[in-house]
């Protein structure tokens, strides 16, 4: 009986091991590093060293090129990393996609679409902040999904919230992976991609993005997306590359939109936190003089949407349609998935739309107008709707 036990025990031990061994390719995600309408770069993580760490793709369905990717490295990494930028690529253009190791195994075969040559009559992209591992982040995760598939993600930083404890990352880029294995994900970096004693080094190792990754535009279609460091606000040199980009963009004719992405909102109704008064006298007189289209923010865990401002006054009360130029929105949806935060019982003059819940936004680009919808993500209801017209 001891002895059947004892096999019995044995069994169980096998059977838990193989159902804890780690996938052979994980953590599969895209983003750009380089032109959208040619390049895609693809990151994932192997359980084991890869001999020939390779992405096989093709147009449609085929498999028929492949591209060597390299090992990517940093000091506290989980397991070994891979990075690749698939170049020379058609605009507009679906490829099918794998990546692995000939004699390692593969990952699932995705698809990735690089962005149209020509501006497309309309496109669509999603984003939310502050998402970290939990049921809602992975409903947020599905709720994106099951509509029209966006174009592109953005997340406006606190990704993870791994705070230095590395297999959080993994648990993470794994809770996203159906949405980034397909979609190019974009990301700022918040508070907490600043981790002690490392600073941004896991941010800055496991994702490819343009510039210099901390802060970089990029296009798509007939809009200018400019991705601002709000931790490092003050950074001199940052601040003249942000004026410049936004300047840049309000003179060239092909620029229909500009869109900034940054972690931490100037202007706030959340308990405790309320208006940011360091980065209002650093960061107003820019976003008043520039007058970007729409600027997407996180870091307070809930959903508050401005009127258009200039100096925190509303220019416009209008519920939901506004003429480029009068002022600047800010929307802050930092209800990706951590957690909600309360807001003052009183609603401020400059808020239009408020609530304490998780959501995610879904922006739909055409040359006439900016539409911008937010929806709750435990039952996918609307909770704000308005238009931004030229
Ligand atoms: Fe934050």
């Amino acid at each position: 009986m001891r002895r059947f036990s004892y096999i019995l025990f044995l069994i169980v031990l096998i059977l838990a091991g193989c159902f804890a061994q780690q996938k052979p390719i994980s953590q599969v995600h895209l983003s750009w590093s380089e032109d959208p309408q040619t390049t895609m770069s693809i990151t994932w993580q192997s359980a084991r060293p890869l001999s020939n760490p390779v992405v096989q793709y093709g147009e449609g369905k085929t498999l028929s090129q492949t591209a060597v990717a390299r090992r990517i490295r940093y000091a506290q990494e989980t397991g070994p990393l891979y990075q690749v930028t698939l170049r020379n690529l058609k605009p507009g253009t679906t490829y099918s996609y794998r990546v692995g190791d000939p004699n390692r195994g593969w990952s699932e075969v995705y698809t990735l679409r690089t962005a149209p040559a020509t501006p497309p009559a309309r496109f669509v992209f999603t984003a939310f902040a502050d998402h970290g591992v939990t049921d809602p982040a992975a409903q947020n995760v599905r709720r994106v999904l099951a509509g029209e598939k966006p174009a592109f993600h953005i997340i406006m930083g606190d990704l993870s919230y791994a705070n230095g404890n590395q297999p959080i990352w993994d648990q993470w880029f794994e809770l996203i992976e159906p949405l980034t294995s397909q979609v190019p994900f974009m990301a700022v970096p918040g508070n907490h991609e600043d981790e002690r004693d490392i600073r941004f080094a896991t941010y800055l190792a496991r994702f490819a993005l343009p510039h210099k990754e901390l802060y970089y535009r990029f296009d798509y279609g007939q809009a200018r997306f400019i991705m601002f460091n709000s931790q490092d606000f003050r950074d001199a040199e940052q601040l003249r590359w942000f004026e410049k980009e936004l300047s840049e963009a309000r003179r060239d004719p092909t620029v229909r939109w500009v869109i900034v992405s940054m972690h931490h909102p100037l202007y706030s109704s959340t308990v405790r936190r309320l208006n940011d008064t360091a980065r209002i006298e650093v960061l107003q007189p820019i976003f008043d003089r520039y007058r970007p289209d729409l600027v997407l923010l996180g870091h307070h865990h809930n959903y508050e949407r401005t009127y258009p401002l200039i100096g925190m006054k509303p220019v416009s009360k209008h519920p939901s349609r506004y003429r480029k130029g009068q002022g600047v929105i800010y929307v802050t949806s930092g209800g990706g998935g951590k957690s909600l935060y309360d807001q003052t019982p009183e609603q401020p003059a400059f808020t239009a739309k408020r609530e304490k819940c998780y959501q995610y936004l879904r922006v739909t680009v055409s040359d006439r107008s900016l539409l911008v919808e937010c929806y709750r993500t435990e039952d996918n209801s609307l909770l704000d709707r308005f238009e931004i017209v030229r």
